[in-house]
């Protein structure tokens, strides 16, 4: 990303003498709504990302400007300032603090170019900016697990979505060419050579962003806890879905509500997919990884409740066009469908999804493709 306007933003508000600091968003190849659950998921870093100018003040005030909102925040180190963005930045202050870690305040000019609301984590990818830098500034000693974890309670704290480790930790962990194949119960990882031979990944918009997505989100971890809850009172090792076996949650069909039981299924079931997904890929099966997909998706769509009609459109599309594998990405209710597809189909399958969904929906999604890039790292 060509990040000399942020630069120069910074320059002229805040003078000349500035660190550089980046952190990228993320996509994932399987295990979707997995991580809380402490299950595997399969993420990578993307080359998309947020790029953050920024210099300690001497002060307890944090003035940051927003170069994509075209808006400045000033507010002190403890008070929650009144803009949505901010209060990323307010939250991993907040926990930096809580943890007693001795920061000041800042001058800040930030930007990026990972598109806002598709599913690809501006928001993680903003925690683990700031906490990085924060980490180097103020010479706290954080290692990267503490980064990712610190970005996560941010999002709980300070923003209300009580989302799983996934996303901060593919945007601190990442590694140019590799997805992370991470145990979300051990935080235990592998990073996996991903350079899939004649096939390709590209990500396709919806351009959906759905605003029931954190509420909606908050409510599914709910219902898989109370499923674990239940079957916890019978199985006291049980802690998370990751413990409980189909055969263990169908003794349960009777007494968990309707939806709750299809909830944790479809949370057990893509536990297993990831695995056979895994098993798929070091045979170089991506048939196999593809059909895994599909089914990701007919779970999530279908048993999860957390497609919508714009993704399972163009996951068809992609059927009809022989893709390999597709499937909605991330939290739901909208944003990208991620696509593995041989080379040669590339050019059809994408004019007829954009075709397609134009003569559907009245608006053409959007596409990018996907390279794995690196994680949270010091420009300079
Ligand atoms: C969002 C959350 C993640 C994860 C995904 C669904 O991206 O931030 O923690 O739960 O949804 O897999």
């Amino acid at each position: 990303m060509d990040y000399t306007f942020i630069c120069n933003q910074f320059v002229k508000r805040y003078g000349e003498d500035y660190n550089l600091y980046a952190s990228p968003g993320r996509v994932n190849l399987i295990g979707e709504h997995t991580d809380y659950n402490g299950g595997f998921v399969f993420p990578g870093a993307i080359d998309k990302m947020i790029v953050a100018a920024i210099k300690a003040n001497d002060t307890d005030t944090i003035s940051v400007y927003s170069y994509d909102m075209k808006e400045t925040e000033e507010f002190a180190l403890d008070e929650k300032p009144i803009r949505g963005w901010a209060l990323y930045i307010y939250g991993v202050v907040q926990e930096l603090l809580k943890r007693g870690h001795k920061i000041g305040g800042f001058n800040c000019v930030f930007g990026g170019d990972i598109p806002i609301g598709s599913g690809l984590s501006t928001s993680a990818a903003l925690e683990s900016t700031f906490c990085f830098a924060l980490n180097d500034m103020f010479n706290l000693g954080l290692s990267k697990l503490d980064m990712a974890q610190i970005g996560q309670a941010a999002e709980h704290n300070a923003v209300g979505v009580r989302c799983g480790i996934m996303d901060q930790f593919a945007s601190v962990f990442g590694e140019e060419g590799h997805l992370i194949r991470l145990d979300c119960r051990s935080l235990e990882y592998d990073l996996v050579p991903f350079h899939p031979e004649n096939c390709r990944v590209v990500l396709i918009d919806t351009q959906v962003k759905h605003n029931l997505a954190s509420s909606e989100y908050n409510i599914r971890r709910a219902e898989c806890e109370e499923g674990v809850a239940t079957i916890k009172k019978d199985y006291p090792l049980v802690n998370l879905l990751r413990d409980v076996t189909l055969d263990m949650l169908h003794e349960y069909k009777k007494t968990l509500k309707e939806s709750t039981f299809r909830r944790c299924q479809y949370v057990i079931q893509e536990n297993m997919r990831v695995e056979a997904a895994m098993d798929a890929l070091y045979q170089n099966d991506y048939v196999k990884f593809g059909e895994l997909m599909y089914a990701s998706h007919e779970g999530l769509s279908k048993e999860y409740n957390v497609s919508c009609e714009e993704s399972d459109f163009l996951v068809e599309v992609a059927r009809k066009n022989g893709v390999l594998g597709a499937r909605m990405m991330g939290g739901g209710f909208g944003g990208c469908t991620i696509n593995l597809l041989k080379e040669e189909d590339y050019d059809t399958f994408i004019a007829d999804a954009i075709e397609s969904y134009k003569q559907k929906f009245r608006k053409a999604p959007k596409i990018y493709d996907v390279k794995i890039g690196v994680g949270s790292h010091k420009i300079k």
